[in-house]
């Protein structure tokens, strides 16, 4: 096994560090600092207007999207862009005249469900000729998912893949020009962008990225193959996007990418502890989440900066996979199940009452009963608050796709279902323990169910339920809770910043 990933890794590194003669880092690849190209919007805004329709309606869009923040963030830039061009967005894909799929890789459904859904939007495109149909994300990385929609989804007007996205005006207008499905999808990105126009969802909350691709190889991940090789903003892009952001009142900003421990690493001068430490001096910041660590290259460095800088909140997610070290040292995690504990202890050691929370595979090709016996184990000591939980799911060219796989679906179902089981019991009891206690939430909008409640976050990541007024969207309040459950807290205000401070 461990071959077949050197492979991979050469393979990856011929066209990039290895000719140049950089080699591997610390068993991986290593690209140099990606160039960073200011996007251009004038030139959006002067070349690939749309217009408007013949009936003298606005072109509408609609994207659909799949899978992780980093997509749900590509999304929110799409949209930028898109409406630079004159683009509105449309309210259901009948009214639509460009539908876009931003897809997942990472298992099998999801890429199930984006077919299902293209199949049942063919009839669309006889009724509204002007309709473009696009696929892009992760999936469209795929050498087989680019054949698949040639040869069995031929109405897909325009794929393009995650290193192309800028690209999105020029493509779609050739698409709305060209007979055939048009096919952009580059192998890696020569370029970070810089600039891109965005459209953000209105409230709190607002992501930013600060680095893109994934390095580490985990033998079931496709990640590195979709997103391609680290690559860090320079931090005085993402200062400074974090300051318009704050201007624009958003409060809640989550630093994007595969692997934020690695922030840095290719600029040669900066650490991800760095950086948090320099968005924690902004003006006027609030709250800092990040997402996605790795246990690998977790240093101390980053610990002291988490507990030291009062505007990152208690919440770390930190994927551990499966709670065996066989299974571990197959899925190529560079940790063991005692780092991983170790490194739990060292982190509640600085951060008292810190949230964590991970993500777990069941049913990885060859685990025995008692491998996923010790994964139960590992999550009855460590008590996460959360955790992701999924049956391994076997993805095009990774290695782990040519394992030998004994275990049924039936029999991983039922791994899935216990794990949960437990989880759900835990996290369960980790809530009943706020009961009667006073917490600090930041009030995001009505509930999704009732207008005359309220939903807010805790620095935890905890959903809070209460009464009160929109009038205190956007603020802070103090919330005692009454009623636990194991996905919310409900609760009553006590008082809001304003009050406590009078
Ligand atoms: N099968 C199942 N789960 C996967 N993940 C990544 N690849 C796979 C796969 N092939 C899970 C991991 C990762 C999360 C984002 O998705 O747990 O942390
Ligand atoms: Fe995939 Fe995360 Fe492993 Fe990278 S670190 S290969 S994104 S699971």
């Amino acid at each position: 096994m461990e071959n077949l990933i050197h492979q991979l890794r050469e393979g990856r590194l011929k066209k990039h560090a290895m000719e140049e003669g950089r080699g591997l880092v610390f068993g991986t690849h290593r690209s140099p600092a990606a160039e960073c190209a200011p996007f251009d919007i004038a030139k959006l805004t002067e070349q690939y207007q749309v217009g408007q329709k013949v009936s003298g309606q606005p072109y509408r869009y609609l994207i659909r999207t799949y899978g992780c923040q980093m997509n749900e963030h590509d999304t929110e830039v799409m949209a930028g862009m898109l409406q630079t061009m004159g683009y509105e967005p449309a309210s259901d894909v009948e009214s639509a005249d460009f539908i876009l799929f931003n897809t997942c890789a990472v298992r099998e459904n999801a890429e199930d469900k984006v077919f299902g859904e293209i199949g049942r939007l063919r009839p669309l495109k006889q009724r509204n000729p002007e309709l473009v149909l696009g696929l892009c994300g992760c999936m469209a990385q795929e050498k087989g998912v680019q054949k698949l929609v040639q040869d069995k989804f031929p109405w897909v007007d325009l794929v393009f893949g995650t290193h192309n996205l800028h690209r999105l005006p020029q493509l779609l207008t050739e698409a709305r020009q060209s007979q055939e499905t048009v096919l952009e999808v580059w192998d890696y990105a020569p370029q970070t962008m810089e600039n891109l126009p965005k459209v953000r969802a209105q409230g709190t909350r607002a992501w930013v990225n600060i680095q893109y691709g994934c390095n580490k190889f985990c033998t079931y991940c496709i990640v590195p193959y979709t997103r391609g090789a680290e690559r860090s903003r320079l931090p005085e892009d993402i200062l400074d996007e974090i300051r318009n952001l704050i201007a624009d009142g958003y409060r809640d900003i989550t630093l994007l990418g595969q692997n934020v421990n690695d922030y840095g690493v290719d600029l040669g001068n900066m650490t991800f502890a760095q950086l948090l430490r320099q968005v924690n001096s902004l003006e006027g910041i609030d709250r800092i989440r990040f997402t996605t660590s790795n246990p690998w290259n977790f240093t101390q460095e980053l610990i002291d900066a988490i507990a030291e800088s009062e505007h990152v909140v208690e919440h770390i997610h930190l994927p551990v996979q499966s709670g065996n070290n066989r299974i571990l040292k197959r899925m190529n995690r560079s940790h063991t199940r005692e780092a991983y504990l170790h490194l739990v202890q060292r982190i509640r050691d600085k951060i008292p009452g810190v949230s964590l929370t991970t993500d777990i595979i069941v049913g990885f090709p060859g685990e025995t009963e008692e491998e996923f016996q010790d994964t139960l184990k590992l999550v009855e000591e460590v008590r996460f608050d959360n955790a992701f939980t999924f049956i391994y799911s076997a993805r095009e060219n990774t290695p782990a796709a040519t394992f030998e796989d004994t275990v049924t679906l039936a029999e991983k179902k039922a791994r899935l279902k216990r794990l949960n089981d437990m989880q759900y019991s835990i996290s369960r009891e980790k809530q009943e323990q706020y009961v009667g206690q006073e917490l600090d939430v930041l009030v995001e909008g009505p509930s999704k169910t009732n207008p005359d409640v309220l939903a807010g976050r805790t620095r935890k990541n905890q959903l809070v339920l209460f009464a009160g007024t929109s009038a205190l969207v956007g603020q802070h309040v103090k919330v005692r809770v009454t009623e636990p459950q194991t996905w919310l807290l409900k609760g009553e205000i006590v008082s809001h910043r304003g009050e406590e401070s009078a």
